[in-house]
């Protein structure tokens, strides 16, 4: 990387995007690439402000050398210390020896265990302040926001918040690092929401806790660790942010997730959603789980209010695919949503029982009462009941 990205005046952007990796974490797909996100403060002390993953540590150390010009640098500041952002931590402190590493008592505890140079370090509470000169950055902490020793920061001269994993998204920052220069559409939702909810949906009351010990604070600009930086209006994400973390839905809108092995549980779907159509319902959304990964049904489940759940028995029991978007649902804490139930069962029907169980364990959420079984081929006399399921979806809207 030879162009120097600057965020602000002495503040550089030394993070790098790598559009190779199928998968985040191993497990979410992410067609768009990541970008690992770490800045450079160059003042009268010089301060990192994280380090990044392991594959794009070259261009970061070339990031680096540049914008510091041979000057020492004096703080390591790290906000979260999952590997993604802490695996250029040992490299650093190699190169940089007289480094110091401000953190936490939590990351003090957690960096025993795998960092094997030696290193000065210098721990930091709630509210204390580092100065570097003209900038100077307050901490807050932020556990579980994802993990328990995040904290973030915020820079008092630019306002700017370095807010560690909360405000991220999937996808590479193809020359555009701020999210102005993106017009941040559907698109960068969609893809805010999936991070969000995957990876930080589980620890929403944690995120609102986080928001509270930041009111008051007049931040201009969100600087993350994935993704673009944000500025301009920042009400938009922050709105979506409180939607989220409080488990309410973005819209009314009905969603309908199906697992079908012969079609016929899709077909009684479609009609379903024709029906619904009929009666003005907009924007209804079908999705085969079978064929979706569920870092996308999930960001849907946080999207929407109504969720129609349809699916074969198999083995006595769930449809694999649908057990496995159920335990997510429940693993991420979804709350506050209408339940609406289809089974398919040729002999002995036992989805919607085992379906009704993992959803009444969640907080705050409705199941219609009006619920159909179908028994292999849906059957023209439970068309009334199909109708009776459209107008009760109706009415929630
Ligand atoms: Fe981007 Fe929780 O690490």
């Amino acid at each position: 990387m030879k162009v120097i990205r600057k965020i602000q005046k002495d503040i550089y952007y030394v993070g790098a995007s790598d559009h190779r990796l199928e998968r985040f974490e191993n497990l979410f797909s992410i067609p768009q690439g990541v970008s690992y996100n770490s800045y450079l403060i160059v003042d009268e002390k010089t301060a990192l402000l994280d380090t990044v993953d392991a594959s794009v540590g070259e261009v970061f150390f070339e990031q680096i050398e540049k914008v510091l010009e041979n000057r020492p640098l004096d703080y390591l500041v790290i906000h979260h210390l999952e590997p993604d952002h802490s695996a250029m931590i040992e490299e650093v402190l190699r190169r940089y020896p007289d480094t110091t590493l401000v953190i936490n008592a939590k990351m003090s505890e957690m960096l025993k265990a795998w960092v094997r140079v030696p290193y000065r370090f210098s721990e930091v509470r709630e509210n204390e302040t580092l100065s570097l000169g003209t900038h100077t950055l307050k901490f807050v902490m932020a556990p579980m926001v994802h993990w328990p020793e995040v904290m973030v920061s915020y820079e008092t001269q630019n306002r700017i918040l370095f807010s560690a994993d909360a405000f991220g998204t999937f996808g590479a920052l193809s020359g555009n690092i701020f999210s102005d220069e993106l017009t941040p559409d559907e698109s960068y939702y969609g893809e805010a929401r999936r991070y969000y909810a995957n990876i930080v949906g589980k620890y929403g009351s944690l995120v609102q806790g986080l928001f509270k010990k930041l009111q008051g604070i007049d931040f201009q600009m969100i600087a993350p660790l994935h993704g673009p930086i944000l500025r301009g209006d920042l009400s938009p994400i922050l709105n979506r942010y409180t939607q989220w973390s409080t488990y309410q839905p973005e819209s009314n809108d009905v969603v309908i997730f199906y697992s079908s092995m012969y079609q016929n549980t899709y077909r009684t779907c479609e009609d379903l959603a024709y029906l619904l159509a009929e009666k003005n319902v907009k924007n209804i959304r079908m999705w085969d789980v079978s064929k979706t990964e569920v870092s996308y049904l999930i960001s849907e489940v946080f999207r929407c209010r109504t969720i129609v759940l349809a699916t074969p028995t198999y083995n006595g029991g769930l449809f694999p695919k649908m057990a496995d978007f159920l335990q997510d649902m429940k693993a991420l804490n979804v709350q506050n949503r209408n339940f609406v139930l289809i089974e398919n069962g040729s002999w002995a029907p036992m989805a919607n029982k085992q379906v009704s169980e993992i959803v009444s364990s969640l907080k705050n959420v409705r199941i219609s009462e009006c619920s159909l079984t179908i028994r292999t081929k849906f059957n023209e006399d439970q068309l009334p009941l199909l109708e009776q399921m459209a107008e009760e979806i109706a009415h929630l809207q």
